[in-house]
């Protein structure tokens, strides 16, 4: 089935169920229960530590997409995971990933995205190919007894499918997107992501553990009251559908429209449409809409990173369209990106900031409480947890023990 098709299909059967929870009495998806979870999952250093060795250093990260290197020598730099990252593909059209450290003396190799068939260092000019081998370089009879086959670029574990990059920020063995994508892998696939090219993309610095930023994405509770002048004017509150793949998840709320397709049957219904919000673990948010024209995607995306300390994070956001089709011009995707990010920055963020710096003065016991209406945090700390083999710390107050 073709991919179009296939989102068609999933949007009408999401729609059905939109539809159903906004007939009188309203309802949602619900998560199965409440849970407890202590306050020092966010602020326990050790914590913190192995989810950056052991997540950020060992997990298949989200690089970018497909479309961003379309032909041997495009290349795309990725660096707020940690290490600096040099992903390119290669002659034979494979996406390879390298430390973007020159093996001569560690100067930054590559500093510009500009497609070319070498990787050229600005600090002596030695060169690479795009598989990592020293290609060239001035004065090589100096070097000769190196043996120049033994030098190449630090290469790291990348994969691609489904229009998407991952990479692992360690030497190590190759990454299994599709074991690692699982039953979402054809959700994604559908989403056809390998076709987007990004329009915009901006780097917040957050005062705050990254998991309480990645929070702010992944509920929709906290909409009508946070975002009761800018996001909710838009949407229906309180009804959202959770639809769960393995380690990753899916959300979608109905926008104002629908209320009017509970009048009309399903023949009146409007094809196509699909719009909802991917979390791909363990730090990515995908959100897939039409916001222009009703039918070609834009994405706004989100990955959050570990900061350099505990209390402190990163976050690329970005904006994408299809290349082939646009939605719109680049300055009414800019235009809609600003307002995302200021969105954000000035209402989740400050959340975010403000709850991490109330957090420092609470008691070491401390526990925060997740709801029905928040199962995919719940999903996604506990499985943060299991990836670094430190068990979420009990809790004691009432209710179920914990996550
Ligand atoms: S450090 Fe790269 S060529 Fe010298
Ligand atoms: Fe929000």
């Amino acid at each position: 089935m073709q991919a179009g098709r296939a989102l068609a299909d999933e949007w009408r059967s999401m729609q059905r169920r939109l539809v159903e929870h906004l007939r009188e009495p309203r309802s949602s998806d619900l998560g199965p229960g409440c849970a407890r979870i202590a306050a020092s999952t966010y602020t326990d250093p050790r914590r913190f530590e192995a989810e950056r060795s052991t997540i950020f250093g060992g997990w298949p990260l989200l690089a970018g997409f497909s479309g961003e290197l379309p032909e041997p020598g495009d290349r795309l730099l990725f660096d707020a995971a940690g290490p600096p990252i040099l992903v390119v593909r290669g002659a034979d059209r494979v996406v390879r990933a390298f430390l973007n450290l020159c093996p001569h003396r560690g100067s930054r190799l590559v500093e510009t995205c500009e497609r070319s068939r070498r990787l050229t260092c600005p600090f002596h000019a030695w060169s690479f190919d795009l598989e990592g081998r020293l290609a060239s370089l001035p004065h090589a009879a100096a070097f000769e007894d190196l043996g120049r086959d033994g030098i190449r670029l630090v290469e790291l574990p990348a994969a691609e499918l489904a229009g998407m990059i991952f990479v692992r920020t360690r030497p190590g063995p190759p990454i299994d997107a599709a074991s690692h994508l699982g039953d979402a892998a054809p959700l994604l696939a559908a989403l056809d992501l390998g076709s987007l090219e990004t329009v915009c993309s901006n780097r917040l610095d957050l005062e705050s553990n990254w998991k309480f930023a990645l929070d702010t994405f992944c509920e929709t509770y906290h909409v009508p009251a946070l975002h009761r002048d800018s996001l909710s004017r838009n949407l229906v509150p309180h009804v959202t559908l959770f639809d769960h793949y393995g380690l990753h998840h899916r959300y979608s709320g109905p926008g104002l429209d629908f209320e009017a397709l509970l009048e009309r049957p399903e023949s009146e219904w409007p094809e196509g449409g699909y719009q909802a919000v991917h979390y791909l673990f363990p730090n990515t948010t995908i959100a897939y809409t039409h916001a222009f024209d009703g039918h070609t995607p834009v994405v706004s995306m989100f990955r959050i990173f570990p900061g350099d300390e505990v209390g402190r994070c990163v976050t690329l956001g970005s904006t994408h369209r299809r290349s082939d089709a646009p939605a719109a011009s680049d300055e009414e995707i800019a235009r809609m990106h600003a307002i995302v990010i200021d969105i954000v920055v000035n209402e989740d963020y400050r959340i975010a900031r403000e709850a991490w710096r109330s957090l420092q003065s609470a008691p070491p016991d401390f526990e925060l409480v997740m709801g029905r209406t928040e199962p995919l945090l719940q999903a996604y700390h506990r499985d943060l947890a299991d990836a670094i083999g430190l068990p979420l710390p009990p809790t004691g107050g009432p209710g179920p023990e914990r996550i």
